[in-house]
């Protein structure tokens, strides 16, 4: 299994086992590529655990790297009511800290540990700092996260407390929270942890292999767009597949993102190649409160490639695809990944996704991620005394 790390803007080739997150060139973001694809088949991965490990031979992690993982990935697959009739929902949310992010994090904190890190550090909307703070912890390593102060909602927060993350609050948003992440790793202070790391998209890439071994290629992938490492992870992923013979179509992607953070789906619609940045990104959906999405060059070329397409969706749609998804499906997701089911029936009713595709959505995130604005749609409740809830009860059935 040989792999190199790449330089996808001046070309530049470092090993496996370099403490590379990013190139010295400053420009480029860092990849690991195969030099040739492993032989494998499906066959290959049959009978072992569904998760991450599960298609190991496709994650070039140096041989020797002891495994740091609490069983991420094997996600369910869950069939929707709608909007199309082929509508299957990835929920990512029962990953181990509760969203995707885990899938990265098993394969980089397996490399941090192996490269002999002793800290590790990242600016996060929260979900990236909740994962990394649990395998830091699991992997015996010094988790440093930088937030945006006052933005990051409650579940995340309390995930790196409980995990005992040192938590640095800057005056600022997510960009320029990375930007300080960038210099910590760079003044060899500790390994960056993200998803600019090359080896998060390693482990993310699997999120498509587990859909497709599933349900076959869908027509479409709909997916919540942020920082736009997810999307780019899984385009890399799904074309291993096909170039190792393993998949013979691709399905299309589609990026959603939230209107007040939204350069990507803007650009997309005016058909620009330059996004124009957001240097104030407002949205319900704090995960993908983001304005300069590190990854929007590989992202733009994976919906490009694929003959996708870019969509936004605002704040109300975003809490309206939440209430629906909970109460006609049973499934709680927190705002972001409402983000990207809410984008799925815009799309489907603009005519841009046939009512005959069979579509898988990414719901990135669990519910309780965010507390406070699951406890926000309304909902009948009383307060009585216990005398009278039975015939309090009795009004309301016989309503
Ligand atoms: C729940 C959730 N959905 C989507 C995203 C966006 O992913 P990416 O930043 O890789 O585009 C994030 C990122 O924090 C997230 O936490
Ligand atoms: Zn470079």
């Amino acid at each position: 299994m040989r792999a190199s790390i790449y330089c996808d803007e001046c070309g530049t080739v470092h090993e496996i086992n370099e403490k590379i997150v990013m190139c010295p060139c400053g420009k480029g973001l860092a990849e690991v590529r195969f030099d040739e694809l492993p032989k494998v088949s499906w066959d290959t991965f049959k009978g072992r655990h569904w998760g991450v490990w599960r298609y190991r031979e496709l994650i070039p992690v140096p041989t020797d790297a002891g495994i740091v993982s609490l069983g991420e990935g094997g996600t369910p697959l869950i069939k929707l009511r709608g909007p199309t009739r082929h509508t299957f929902l990835k929920f990512e949310g029962a990953n181990p800290t509760g969203s995707f992010k885990d899938r990265g994090m098993t394969v980089a904190t397996t490399v941090a540990r192996y490269l002999g890190a002793r800290a590790v550090v990242c600016a996060s909307t929260g979900n990236t700092s909740a994962s990394m703070s649990a395998y830091a912890a699991r992997a015996g390593l010094k988790p440093i996260i930088i937030l945006p102060e006052g933005k990051v909602a409650k579940g995340k927060l309390a995930q790196a407390v409980l995990h005992g993350a040192t938590i640095i609050n800057v005056k600022g948003n997510f960009d320029q929270a990375l930007e300080a992440a960038v210099k910590v790793s760079a003044e060899g202070l500790a390994y960056l942890m993200n998803s600019i790391n090359p080896w998060r998209i390693e482990g993310q890439k699997t999120v498509g292999f587990e859909i497709v071994e599933e349900m076959g290629v869908p027509d479409w992938i709909v997916l919540p767009v942020g920082n736009a490492g997810n999307i780019s992870a899984l385009w890399k992923g799904l074309k291993e597949l096909y170039t190792a013979g393993l998949i013979e179509q691709l399905p299309r992607l589609a990026g959603i993102q939230a209107s007040g953070a939204a350069p990507l789906a803007k650009a997309f619609k005016h058909g620009v190649e330059e996004p124009e940045f957001v240097d104030k990104p407002e949205t319900v959906a704090t995960a993908i409160r983001i304005g300069r999405p590190v990854s929007w060059k590989r992202a733009m070329r994976a919906v490009r490639e694929s003959g996708g397409v870019f969509e936004e969706v605002s704040d109300e749609e975003i809490l309206n695809g939440q209430r629906e998804l909970a109460r006609n499906e049973g499934i709680g997701v927190e705002p972001a990944s409402a983000a990207a089911y809410a984008g799925l029936r815009k799309l489907v009713d603009e005519g841009i996704i046939g009512k005959d595709e069979r579509v898988a959505v990414i719901a990135t995130g669990h519910a309780l991620k965010d507390p406070e604005v699951a406890a926000s749609h309304p909902t009948p409740s009383f307060s009585v005394r216990p005398a009278d809830v039975v015939t309090l009860v009795m009004g309301l059935i016989s309503d």
